[in-house]
């Protein structure tokens, strides 16, 4: 039936260390995700190699998971800006979905601070390259809502508030 969506597709959008995968998980939501694409698929989730065999299985889970008339696919990645997001605008207009967005709005240092405390953190030059690229969700894109995830100030973990 033209005009009436079939469910949607709601992407993450924020640095690393803005709480993305925390805040999937903290919902008990399964995420499609690049890091577990790069675990599956490299043994290693930091591996920023074969991008475009991570992102096209991505997309390729997406576009089945849309054939299986799943309703509600949440992906976790950076998809930073519109040139990463269109893809997915791409896809879910062919299948007839609706695109919404989570924008973790996340001060930079706070990224940087929770990014140093993990494992395996990204570097500091990479992570001050994806700060330039990234470009908040906005509807003249295509989304049909844009939610945001904000962290109140420089204060500590305990102090940060999830929607
Ligand atoms: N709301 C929060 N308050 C405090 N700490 C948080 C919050 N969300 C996430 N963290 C912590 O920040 C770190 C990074 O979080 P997380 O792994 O969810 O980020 P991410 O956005 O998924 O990053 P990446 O893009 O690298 O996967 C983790 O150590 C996590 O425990
Ligand atoms: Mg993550």
């Amino acid at each position: 039936m033209p005009g009436k969506s079939k469910g949607k597709i709601i992407l993450a959008v924020g640095l690393p260390g803005s709480g993305k995968s925390t805040y999937f998980a903290r919902r008990g939501i399964q995420p499609l995700s690049t890091d577990a694409l790069r675990l599956w698929l490299l043994d290693d989730e930091t591996d920023q190699s074969h991008a475009a065999y991570i992102f096209g299985t991505l997309r390729n889970l997406l576009k089945i998971r849309l054939k299986l008339g799943r309703r509600v696919t949440y992906l976790d990645a950076t998809n930073l800006g519109p040139v990463e997001r269109r893809p997915f605008f791409r896809i879910a207009k062919h299948y007839g979905y609706d695109v919404e967005a989570i924008f973790f709005d996340v001060p930079f240092e706070i990224c940087c601070r929770r990014n140093r405390t993990r494992p395996h953190p990204v570097p500091q030059h990479a992570m001050e390259r994806m700060a330039k690229k990234l470009i908040p969700p906005a509807a003249e894109e295509g989304f049909s809502r844009i939610r945001v995830v904000k962290t109140s100030g420089l204060r500590s973990a305990g102090q940060s508030k999830l929607l």
